[in-house]
């Protein structure tokens, strides 16, 4: 049984449901990706799974307990860290003002941490004085990543952290992704660059209409002549 599932989730944001019986799981250690067209669900499954987004059905799983009745909050207690889509950074506040937001949960002492996330994101010990809105969207991406490894997660939940930055930033953060996941974090990604993704993906998931279209390894799916030709451009 996967460490983190969402299974079978159906449901949507009070209209018609925009998730229809989606499944997406992802184990310790491992890359698990999400790709799929614009208006998919890819967000919405995210949101499913971190509990901001009631369920008609189906249910979510961390380590065996089943949590789909747990909020958000209680569920970065359970030791799920989450970076959205949008407004992942306090824009007005320093880098580590915005790093120890991530630590709000946290009553011990998270000096260590904060340096585990400067090891693995020097930059940002270099202007960890600075106003995070002053950074560059590569930057930033760094600094909503650290905050979400704050609270020690198990599990690390990114909705596009690539978007908008150049392929050769794109390439750095995919690399600190997987030293992240080396280290034990299971992780869950929604990505636009989906070739790039699934190249590092232990696990995809395609998804359309809020359905799950293939489901298989990454190299699998890159291999996929089908799947080339419908979500990787050929
Ligand atoms: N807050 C919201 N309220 C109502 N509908 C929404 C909301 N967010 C997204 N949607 C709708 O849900 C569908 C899936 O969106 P989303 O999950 O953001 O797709 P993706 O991340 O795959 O691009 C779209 O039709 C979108 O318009
Ligand atoms: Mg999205």
């Amino acid at each position: 049984m996967p460490f983190l599932i969402g299974e079978n989730m159906t449901g949507g944001y009070g209209g018609a449901d925009i998730l229809h019986g989606c499944t997406i799981s992802v184990d310790k250690g491992e890359i698990a990706v999400i790709v799929g067209p614009n208006g998919a669900g890819k967000s919405t499954a995210m949101k499913a799974v971190f509990g901001m987004l009631p369920l008609r059905e189906g249910r979510v799983t961390l380590d065996g307990q089943d949590i789909t009745g747990l909020s958000p909050q209680a569920r970065v207690a359970a030791g799920m860290g989450f970076v959205p889509q949008t407004s992942n950074v306090f824009t007005s506040m320093t880098v580590r003002e915005n790093l120890e937001m991530g630590a709000y949960l946290r009553q011990d002492d998270f000096t260590d941490t904060m340096e585990q996330v400067f090891d693995l994101f020097p930059i940002l010990r270099e202007k960890a004085a600075q106003p995070a809105g002053e950074l560059s969207g590569g930057q930033r991406q760094q600094v909503a990543v650290g905050r979400a490894l704050m609270t020690k997660p198990s599990v690390l939940m990114l909705d596009e952290p690539t978007a908008g930055v150049s392929p050769i930033v794109m390439d750095e953060l995919f690399d600190r992704i997987l030293e992240v996941a080396r280290t034990g974090i299971a992780i869950l990604m929604v990505e636009q660059n989906a070739k790039q993704a699934l190249n590092i993906a232990d696990k995809g998931f395609v998804l359309v209409q809020g359905a799950n279209r293939f489901t298989d390894t990454g190299a699998a799916l890159l291999a996929d002549p089908e799947v080339r030709r419908s979500f990787l451009g050929g």
